[in-house]
């Protein structure tokens, strides 16, 4: 640092050689300073410690007041000349560590050449799928909805039915029954014809009844303990066994194809006299035989007949002036059969690699 002195023309020589000396020592080593300063921290560190109030260059400012004033102009510019370039250095060189943090930001979080991240999208389990399928082709037909309950009397699953405790029929549907005597789990939703009817007289009925059902069963590929039914019942006067075959037949042409035949087979409920149940042709092989059909060239989709009188009496309808159709299907098995799904057990394990498929 310049001393202090009186002024004179050796003092000011002197002195400002020294603050020139100093300004050009001070300029290239803060130069140096900020190029090499690694972050916005070591970089306020260096303005302090150069261009601060307590700074370098404030020390040497504060000297030219020991200057001849004649020279002090010329020192001064070259001083803020100094001050200016610096600082314009200090700017450049915190742009160019910010651009440099957020290119690196950028790189570090945003891979533009990654794949995108699923949305998981929730859907509806293939058994809806079928049920609400089953349902719109009949509402198509005039049929309403009607719901019934999963857990039942006795009576209703079975006698009302004309299953009576002694009848072998009753070995068909193995039961799950509660601590509660005669009450017990819908082996069917037939009972939900009694309900149906009884609710109804004496006006004419048409109604699907889609719901759970559920058995007393060893579980294995072609058996589980809760499956779904729709049961189907019309009653009125005249209501004949063609009605029957012309509205399923028609069921199976919206749900399979209108190309696909179908067939009845007799066949025997206990509530339904005659009985049958229809076929239609292997959605697989169509009619040739395959292992779906087991060479048969037929897959039997439900069970069907006119109402038992003692039924319809049982739901409150004179047989004499009225008849009745009713049919039941498995929409599960309907699935299996569309979908060549081999395991009904799918349907209930929750395994989201069979359920994302629908
Ligand atoms: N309830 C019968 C079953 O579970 C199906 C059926 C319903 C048959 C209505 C005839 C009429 O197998």
């Amino acid at each position: 640092m310049a001393p202090r002195g009186p002024r004179g023309a050796f003092f000011g020589e002197r002195g400002m050689r020294d603050i020139s000396e100093a300004l050009a020592a001070l300029d290239a080593e803060a130069t140096a300073a900020l190029e090499s300063a690694a972050d916005e921290a070591a970089l306020e560190q260096v303005r302090v410690r150069y261009l601060g109030r307590k700074g370098a260059l404030a020390a040497i400012l504060r000297a030219l007041v020991d200057l001849d004033p004649a020279q002090r102009p010329a020192i001064g510019k070259c001083a803020n000349d100094v001050k200016q370039r610096l600082e314009a250095a200090l700017t450049a060189r915190r742009e160019a560590l910010l651009a440099a943090a957020r290119s690196a930001a950028e790189s570090a979080h945003v891979d533009v050449t990654l794949p995108g991240r699923p949305i998981p999208m929730g859907r509806l389990h293939p058994s809806t799928q079928i049920l609400r399928r089953i349902c719109q082709i009949f509402a198509d037909m005039g049929f309403q909805i009607y719901r019934s309950p999963d857990v039942e009397t006795e009576e209703m699953n079975f006698e009302l039915l004309n299953i009576p405790a002694y009848h072998p029929a009753r070995d068909m549907w193995d039961t799950f029954y509660t601590t509660e005597e005669g009450i017990l789990l819908r082996t069917h939703t037939s009972p939900g014809q009694i309900r149906a009817m009884r609710e109804s007289w004496p006006h004419p009925i048409r109604v699907i009844l889609p719901g759970m059902c559920y058995r007393y069963e060893q579980i294995t590929a072609r058996s589980e303990i809760q499956f779904h039914q729709v049961e189907g019942l019309a009653v009125g006067r005249h209501v004949t066994m063609t009605d029957l075959k012309g509205t399923l037949v028609s069921f199976a042409h919206r749900m399979f194809g209108a190309e696909r035949r179908a067939r009845f087979r007799a066949s025997h409920f206990p509530f339904t006299e005659p009985s049958a149940e229809m076929d239609v042709e292997c959605i697989l092989c169509e009619g040739a035989g395959c292992a779906l059909c087991k060479q048969t060239g037929w897959l039997e989709i439900l069970g069907c007949g006119m109402v038992h009188p003692t039924v319809l009496q049982n739901g409150g309808y004179d047989p004499m002036a009225y008849s009745g159709f009713a049919f039941g299907m498995g929409p599960e098995r309907i699935t299996m059969l569309k979908h060549r799904i081999e395991d009904i057990r799918y349907f209930w394990t929750n395994d989201l690699r069979f359920l994302e498929q629908f």
